[in-house]
């Protein structure tokens, strides 16, 4: 048994996280989460009280970080700024939380010599043309797009170099794009679900012709699980799913599971700079740790979130005029 300190922990994927870790080990976790507009307490409703504590807190806070890694065996971080289209408006909290954040966990991971695993993301790659037969490896060279990306970039960096110049016992994962329960109604997928159960038209950004690489977030988690079992220290894995779809055929895909015309959806302003496409090849994952995803039919996985989001609207609800309004000023 190991007590894992999860940062981040009331968000989508930390929250999904500190479930899978309760359900599937006999390990202890203190979650630290600031709760911004994106942390839920609600999601980690139900935890047991004897191996869970909740601290709500900046992991900007070196003090207070310092004190909780003290008490950790290990240290999971997710939390982050993670919206692009908010980097857009305001970039400041990116680089703060993402990279200042970042470096204080490093830090303290380096003062007490705890296990550290990074989460992160495929953006940091930038993007590939639609017709481009190759996909993001281990080795690609990084070329973040957006201010989220670059902020996650950076903290990519500064976890290598805390591995390498002082022998932090990290791993970092990049991983493509997430869905499935208790995820903000400001991304993509709970957006437009949520919008067609309010009888709302589902919004794509341009033509819809950009294309993404999902994945369920319990297979992303048991990916974490098992690198921070059996992965290597110092080494990168990459998460995905081999699941490509264009942002049109997965609206369509919404739209038809909810019994509505495939066809009602309507074209908004494009996102300043906005990747065209993300691909992930996870053979080093797959070859090395023996991973495998769970969710292998997107349809079914997005059946499964629509029936969530059907059955937890008092989670949503409170979340979605405000993330509407912000989308609206800017014409969304
Ligand atoms: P999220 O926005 O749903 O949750 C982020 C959580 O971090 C929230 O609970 C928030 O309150 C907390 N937080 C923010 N700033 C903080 C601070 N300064 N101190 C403490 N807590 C703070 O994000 P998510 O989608 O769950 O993403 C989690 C991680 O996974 C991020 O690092 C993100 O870059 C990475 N990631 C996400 C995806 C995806 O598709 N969502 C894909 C790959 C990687
Ligand atoms: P998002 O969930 O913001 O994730 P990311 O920017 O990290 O990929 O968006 C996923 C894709 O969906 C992206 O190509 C932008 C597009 N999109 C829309 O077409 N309409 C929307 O309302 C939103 C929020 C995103």
């Amino acid at each position: 048994m190991s007590i894992l300190l999860v940062t981040g922990g009331a968000g989508f994927i930390g929250a999904n996280f500190v479930h899978h870790v309760l359900a599937s080990t006999d390990d202890t976790v203190i979650v630290l989460d600031k709760l911004t507009y994106a942390g839920n307490r609600a999601s980690l409703a139900d935890c047991p009280a004897n191996r869970y504590e909740f601290v709500q807190g900046d992991i900007c806070d070196r003090e207070l970080v310092d004190q909780l890694v003290a008490r950790a065996d290990t240290v999971v971080h997710f939390a982050a700024e993670s919206h692009n289209d908010n980097s857009l408006l305001d970039p400041e909290p990116f680089v703060t939380t993402n990279v200042l954040g970042t470096f204080a966990l490093l830090e303290a991971v380096r003062k007490h010599d705890k296990r550290y695993h990074h989460v992160s993301t495929d953006e940091v790659y930038g993007d590939l043309a639609l017709d481009d037969p190759g996909r993001f490896c281990e080795t690609t060279t990084y070329a973040p797009s957006s201010p989220y990306s670059a902020t996650k970039a950076a903290s990519d960096h500064l976890v290598r170099a805390w591995a390498r110049s002082f022998g932090v016992r990290a791993t970092i994962s990049n991983c493509s794009n997430n869905y499935g329960p208790r995820q903000h109604v400001e991304k993509f997928i709970p957006r437009q679900i949520t919008n067609i159960i309010d009888g709302v038209r589902p919004k794509l950004y341009g033509r819809g012709h950009n294309v993404r690489d999902w994945i369920h977030v319990d297979d992303h988690n048991s990916a974490v699980l098992r690198i921070l079992q059996a992965g290597r220290l110092g080494e990168t894995y990459l998460i995905g799913a081999d699941s490509e779809q264009d942002n049109r055929s997965v609206v369509e895909m919404l739209l038809t599971l909810m019994d509505q015309p495939a066809d009602a959806y309507d074209l908004v302003p494009d996102r300043p700079g906005h990747d065209l496409r993300y691909a992930i090849d996870a053979t080093k994952l797959r070859t090395e740790l023996g991973w495998r995803p769970s969710y292998v039919d997107l349809e079914a996985g997005l059946a499964a979130t629509i029936d969530w989001y059907r059955a937890n609207e008092a989670w949503w609800r409170p979340q979605k005029a405000a993330a509407e309004a912000r989308y609206a000023a800017q014409g969304k």
